[in-house]
């Protein structure tokens, strides 16, 4: 929340406050005055005893009445201050759907604001196959990607309900919902206690549904809902926008799909790696100021960095100095290729260090391309962060400190930094 609203809110706390002290310990004060100036004088001792003995019920049941209303009142303008913090998210993240014209990181970045605003353990967002059946695009959260593949039928599920019926779904307790499809927490071993779905609608269209489950604290609620579907109005507009760009390019995009499953299909234990290191490095360029083409560059730069090690067998993947071959290899891929041409300079650079101790050259500092050293920190960032079969994840705090560690060693201390308020500002990390 903006230093503005922080200070309307205490505004309002403080006159709120002064105000019932006016209204309701004033009038008390007075009256004790009246009696003590002039009635008391008049009625004797006994009675004026009695009195006081009233008076001091009065003030007490004043007092008690003063502090339950003071916290009611602090209650409901704690929940219009979450509220305008949550529209002020909003605001935010719908501008951030517009500019990205990359439908993958659209997409994870919709699912990522859908969890943060309605504080969700996980979240994900299916879209409508051309056979009619709907299909995980993203999943985030400890539901992991062993259901990815999955297809929800027309009407299966919640989610295949919401998608049906054009309606959303807010349901707090799944085991008291027969609509609740158990199937898929059995194979990926998540336990889902509550589940808020809504339809992605366009041109009135469904299109897909956005789901968020297990609510962090208490319940999902009417205004969690009337959140998410703003949310997923705006992500309607910007898929249809993505998709129309997308479709422009149509063939490209087709093989550079193909590539990275490729990828994916080649290292299973580094499996999505390439797509979230293209986003995180996204978010980085945007915080440094990278223009529109250098970000595209980028993009394909972050999607086919490691590309090289489809040229690494199975067998040589032990071997150190073969590894290291693979910024190389990846240049030599990509290279030849004219809108990659750009892509590849990243590519062969981005195992270099700002010291000078990387590989293959051992370049240092400014010789090194800036989005060389973005990726180094994109892809690390995401190697920490990830739960690969050879090692275990750690948290994103953690990660930025690491990574923070090598500033001035391994990476640039100037895109650490814009690393790190890219990633604070980022729903990835919660205030
Ligand atoms: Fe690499």
């Amino acid at each position: 929340m903006s230093r503005k609203d922080t200070d309307f809110f205490q505004s309002i706390r403080r006159s709120v406050k002064l105000s019932y002290i006016i209204s309701s310990l004033l009038p008390l004060l007075i009256l004790i005055y009246v009696l003590h100036q002039f009635v008391f004088p008049k009625v004797g001792y006994e009675v004026a005893q009695d009195i006081q003995i009233y008076l001091i019920l009065v003030v007490i049941i004043s007092v008690l009445g003063l502090f339950f209303l003071l916290r009611e009142t602090n209650k409901s303008i704690s929940s219009a201050e979450t509220l305008q913090s949550k529209l002020n998210s909003l605001i935010g993240i719908t501008k951030q759907f517009r500019e990205t014209l990359y439908v993958d990181i659209l997409l994870e970045s919709i699912v990522k604001s859908a969890m943060h605003l309605n504080s969700a353990e996980s979240g994900s967002l299916l879209l409508y196959d051309d056979a009619g059946d709907l299909r995980f695009k993203v999943l985030v959260g400890d539901r992991g990607q062993k259901i990815k593949d999955h297809a929800v039928k027309r009407g299966e599920g919640i989610t295949g309900w919401v998608a049906e019926k054009g309606e959303a779904a807010i349901i707090n307790d799944t085991s008291k919902d027969k609509r609740f499809n158990a199937q898929f927490d059995k194979e990926s071993g998540y336990r889902t206690r509550s589940i808020m779905c809504v339809p992605l609608v366009h041109s009135n269209e469904v299109i897909g549904v956005i789901e968020v489950l297990n609510k962090r604290n208490g319940s999902f609620s009417e205004e969690d809902q009337r959140l998410l579907y703003s949310l997923a109005d705006q992500a309607s507009i910007s898929i249809a926008q993505s998709r129309s760009f997308e479709s422009r390019h149509s063939d490209l995009i087709h093989i550079t799909e193909l590539l990275v499953s490729a990828q994916d299909f080649h290292t299973p234990e580094k499996r999505g790696h390439a797509r979230r290191t293209a986003s995180y490095a996204n978010m980085i360029a945007k915080e440094v100021g990278l223009s529109e083409g250098e970000l595209k560059v980028l993009y394909y730069a972050g999607l086919f960095h490691d590309i090289g090690l489809l040229k690494v067998s199975v067998h040589e993947r032990t071997q150190k100095e073969k590894i290291k071959q693979h910024p190389q290899l990846g240049y030599d891929m990509t290279n030849p290729v004219s809108i990659w041409k750009d892509a590849s300079e990243l590519i062969l650079n981005h195992h270099e260090r700002y010291d000078g101790a990387g590989y293959p050259a051992g370049k240092n500092g400014n010789d090194i391309p800036v989005g060389a050293k973005i990726l180094s920190v994109a892809s690390t960032f995401d190697v920490l962060t990830s739960t690969y079969s050879y090692k275990e994840k750690i948290d994103y705090r953690r990660a930025i400190n690491e990574i923070e560690t090598y500033s001035g060693k391994q990476f640039d201390p100037e895109i650490v930094k814009a690393f790190k308020t890219a990633i604070q500002n980022s729903d990835l990390i919660d205030d």
